[in-house]
């Protein structure tokens, strides 16, 4: 059986402003492959830059990738009518994303109205069953956005996406905007409507703390680049990649209360952002301006994803 999502070498690259030196492009995303498997939360990690969200974006086919493909259960994207359906985004701000002239209740029909075909008569039986699912009444379907919490709007966003059942959601820092404690409360929910529904997650977090808890697996990004790909529990706790292994050696086992954010912790190692000259190597490891074991082979190539059994990663001195 073909995995539920499956991406097979992707790349996608912007136009950059034309000067008088002509157009060039800048390369955000290169040979990105991995699957994601039904009913699995993949977390995808990857500091400010790493094209984490130029990926999400690409995985919703709000933009297609100028190579490669993306398959759902075996089929292209490009031969899915209903796309929109079937794999749904949460964005980190539900503030931008919910129309604030439009009560909780019209926000929840329009998916339904433009997506399924439900019936008029049975719009608001499901308005009412999915207000529940995500711990909402049904007395908040008659409010206006500004008059929910943030973690309230962020269930709204959420029922938004669910509501027309799709296989995939993908959730852009989608708890990286709410309090700690609010944090937890919408983590958990995730893990019950996994449960529930049987859906499957692309999770984007630069916090760790978070992806310890909720991920099934991991995908490590860097300037475009998989690093890093396997069970959470064996990427977190025994990372393969050199970038893999620096990420997780600032986080002590910590609780949600202690969250470790990936970009935090690079620039108070000084590391900084990626840069993009990193990133438009063509013949040497992405990685090696930062990288302590690089040797002579990593300046010549760029490492191809070992397989090792269930995980895989892109280092020759793994
Ligand atoms: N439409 C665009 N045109 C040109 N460059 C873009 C465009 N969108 C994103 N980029 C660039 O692509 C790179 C990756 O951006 P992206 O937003 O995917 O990173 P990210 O991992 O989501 O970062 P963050 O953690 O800050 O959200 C960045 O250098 C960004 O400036
Ligand atoms: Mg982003």
């Amino acid at each position: 059986m073909p995995a539920l999502l499956e991406i097979k070498k992707i790349s996608k690259s912007y136009p950059l402003k034309s000067g008088v030196f002509g157009s060039s492009t800048v390369q955000i995303l290169s040979d990105i492959s991995f699957v994601l498997e039904s009913g699995q939360i993949l977390a995808v990690v990857g500091e400010s830059g790493s094209g984490k969200s130029t990926l999400a974006r690409q995985l919703v086919n709000l933009e297609q990738p100028e190579q490669g493909g993306i398959f759902l259960q075996g089929k292209s994207y490009a031969a899915i009518p209903d796309l929109q359906k079937r794999t749904r985004m949460i964005f980190q701000n539900p503030a931008a994303s919910l129309n604030p002239r439009k009560r909780v209740f019209q926000q929840l029909q329009e998916p339904l109205r433009n997506l399924t075909d439900v019936s008029a008569l049975k719009q608001s039986d499901v308005i009412y069953d999915c207000l529940q699912r995500v711990g909402l009444s049904k007395s908040q379907a008659q409010l206006y956005p500004h008059m929910l919490s943030g973690g309230q709007r962020q269930r709204v966003a959420i029922a938004r996406a669910i509501i027309v059942n799709p296989q995939v959601i993908v959730a852009d820092e989608a708890v990286s905007a709410l309090d700690v404690s609010i944090q937890g409360q919408i983590l958990n929910l995730i893990l019950d409507l996994r449960e529930d529904m049987g859906m499957s997650w692309l999770f984007i977090s630069h916090d760790i703390s978070v992806v310890k808890l909720i991920a099934d697996t991991v995908l490590v990004l860097f300037a475009g680049r998989v690093m890093e790909f396997g069970p959470a529990k064996q990427v977190l706790e025994t990372p393969l990649h050199p970038y893999t292994q620096k990420l997780m050696q600032s986080v002590p086992d910590q609780e949600l209360s202690n969250p470790v954010l990936i970009d935090k912790e690079l620039v108070s190692t000084d590391v900084g952002l990626i840069s993009r000259d990193e990133a438009v190597l063509d013949s040497a490891c992405v990685y090696l301006a930062r990288c302590s074991i690089a040797d002579k082979r990593c300046h010549e190539i760029i490492p191809p994803m070992i397989n090792l059994g269930q995980r895989s990663v892109a280092c020759l001195k793994a």
